[in-house]
């Protein structure tokens, strides 16, 4: 067998396990993995140990997930009738609830968006990188009724689950199942979120993240990473927030910080207004 027929033998075996399967996550991004994981050790025996750590990090089940056939049937039954504001936010809590990330933020989430947006301005076009089901937190902001919302996830059931809320709720069904780190969206922005995922990017590949701040077209790029640890035990401040200075090093980026609730918020300014506008013309 060559090198590359043995390279894509392991991608195969990897996307066939049942976990992989379920989330049908993209081929790309196995190959990546794998294949930097060869570079680095050069023995395939060794690279799959590395790929398949390097796969559960990413994926993150151990984070939670709702059941994706119940909620859809939820978002059917809840749309069916025109739910109340109050009953939106209801069933976007309970669904926020089934994962960590999300769970975490949902004690300061009317604190959260005016934070940010009271240094971003309010956008009409946004990415969410790396969403996981955050994009059900729409309700709380208070985003202009023509957004273009444009949410990112290598985990397809999340991603259908979220293109079936925004077709729901009137909102064009923009989720897509894309590995923002070998593919970045192109689009021209107005905010674009990283949320809590950048220190877990880094983990797939150091200095990555200061790559992907290079090929985004967003005037601003938002990233929250966690104040402290999942448990509260270890405070993360110092460590989180050099991880983001060594990102933006040597780059001439305004950056704005703030935290609310767990969150430390690091708002930076990719690209001055007419830059971003100057290149494509908007939506
Ligand atoms: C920790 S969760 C994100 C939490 C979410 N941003 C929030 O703050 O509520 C990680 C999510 O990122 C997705 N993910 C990881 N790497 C990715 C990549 N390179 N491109 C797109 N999505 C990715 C995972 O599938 C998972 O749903």
């Amino acid at each position: 067998m060559t090198p590359t027929e043995e390279l894509d033998l392991e991608v195969q075996r990897i996307l066939q396990n049942r976990k992989y399967r379920e989330m049908d996550i993209p081929e790309s991004t196995v190959r990546d993995i794998l294949e930097k994981a060869l570079e680095e050790t050069g023995k395939m025996k060794d690279a799959r140990k590395q790929a398949k750590r390097k796969l559960h990090n990413i994926v993150a089940a151990y984070l939670g997930d709702p059941d994706y056939g119940k909620e859809s049937n939820a978002i059917s039954a809840l749309f069916a009738g025109q739910p109340s504001p109050g009953q939106e936010k209801e069933y976007c809590r309970s669904i926020l609830s089934t994962h960590a990330s999300s769970r975490e933020r949902l004690p300061y989430m009317d604190r959260f968006y005016p934070a940010i947006f009271s240094i971003t301005g309010i956008p009409r076009v946004v990415q969410d990188l790396a969403c996981a089901l955050h994009p059900f937190s729409i309700p709380w902001m208070q985003l202009p009724v023509d957004i273009h919302y444009h949410a990112y996830d290598i985990h397809q059931p999340r991603v259908d689950l979220i293109n079936q809320y925004f077709q729901a709720r009137g909102l064009q069904p923009l989720a897509e199942n894309r590995d923002v780190l070998i593919h970045p969206p192109d689009l021209i922005c107005d905010v674009a979120f990283l949320f809590k995922e950048l220190h877990r990017m880094e983990k797939r590949e150091r200095g990555c993240s200061r790559q992907l701040c290079q090929q985004l077209h967003c005037r601003w790029l938002v990233v929250t990473l966690p104040a402290t640890s999942l448990t509260g035990e270890h405070d993360l401040r110092t460590y989180h927030r050099q991880m983001v200075l060594d990102t933006v090093k040597g780059f001439p980026w305004k950056l704005v910080e703030a935290e609310v609730g767990n969150e430390m918020i690091f708002c930076l300014e990719l690209h001055s207004e007419t830059t971003v506008h100057n290149r494509i013309p908007m939506l």
